[in-house]
């Protein structure tokens, strides 16, 4: 869907105009298979990003209605870091929010940096948008066998506080029980711009090619089952100037290969910053990861 307004974009290297017969073009997949991304402009409608946008003002307004013992705990100056860690843990068969790292001395309610990570399975609006048929078409021609479907995230990015997200893999915290054996790596990521994704208001930056590097760091389950740790660590520093900023309109989406190294800014801007993301992996889950395995079901468009 065309914004009104045309982004500025440092090249147009990485950028395909969405082909709803042929999803992911051979130029397209060439692009992907070389840089560890590539974007697709348009994949969504209007009435598509106005429904995924409406339906978390929904969760958004329950969550500040109904304060759960979760919001009090994420307000409170002490954490309790084993609730903390039960709420993450829960959240990956859930619809929960998170809070903002920073918050506006003004504002009624707490800012939510993110709704996560089971939007895919819960809410009927997500869980149509994400087993679509073009979703699929993509995972078939990036040879992935049995795609699974099996995390989901919104993310707010809000004005002036929306934080940072500093640079990382997909695949240290989204991985397949093959390990990184599918064309994707670990995992494949798509994430759709649900507003305009600016330099100005922390669009996504990444490093070409960078999903060619082993991937070192991995995000698991502790031995108790009850938190989280990292294990192992990355093999690779990358300079800022590696970065490449991939700024959006509204509607357009881009694929993360699993490895490929990428961040976003903190929004300083006036303007939010709403996005919608999911990640497939070959088979399902592994039973190491935070997430916890789904039901073995793959993915299924007739769902
Ligand atoms: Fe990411």
């Amino acid at each position: 869907m065309a914004s009104g307004t045309q982004i500025k974009r440092a090249c147009e290297n990485g950028y395909f105009s969405f082909d709803e017969v042929e999803p992911l073009s051979p130029a397209a997949k060439a692009f992907f298979e070389e840089n560890g991304y590539v974007i697709l402009t348009n994949f969504c409608s209007t009435g598509d990003t106005d429904e995924l946008r409406a339906a978390a003002s929904k969760i958004l307004s329950d969550f500040h209605e109904s304060p759960s013992k979760s919001a009090s705990v994420f307000t409170t100056a002490e954490q309790d870091q084993k609730v903390l860690a039960k709420y993450f843990l829960d959240s990956a068969s859930a619809i929960s929010c998170f809070l903002e790292e920073k918050q506006l001395p003004d504002s009624s309610a707490p800012a939510v940096n993110k709704i996560g990570h089971a939007l895919h399975d819960l809410d009927p609006t997500f869980a149509r948008f994400s087993k679509q048929k073009s979703i699929q078409s993509i995972a078939s021609v990036l040879a992935l066998q049995r795609p699974a479907l099996v995390q989901s995230m919104y993310i707010l990015k809000n004005p002036y506080i929306g934080g940072e997200v500093k640079s990382h893999r997909d695949a240290t915290f989204v991985y397949s029980v093959r390990g990184h054996e599918a064309p994707t790596g670990a995992c494949l990521g798509f994430w759709w711009a649900l507003q305009d994704a600016t330099e100005e208001n922390g669009c996504l930056w990444a490093v070409p090619g960078s999903h060619r590097d082993k991937l070192g760091l991995r995000f698991e389950k502790n031995a108790a089952k009850n938190g989280t740790i990292f294990s192992g660590k990355e093999n690779v520093a990358y300079d800022q100037d590696q970065f490449v900023p991939l700024p959006m309109e509204t509607g357009d989406l881009v694929l993360l290969h699993g490895g490929v190294v990428h961040m976003s800014k903190e929004n300083q801007s006036s303007k939010s910053r709403h996005a919608y993301s999911i990640h497939l992996v070959e088979e399902r889950i592994s039973p190491e990861c935070w997430l916890e395995p789904p039901a073995e079901v793959p993915f299924n468009v007739s769902e």
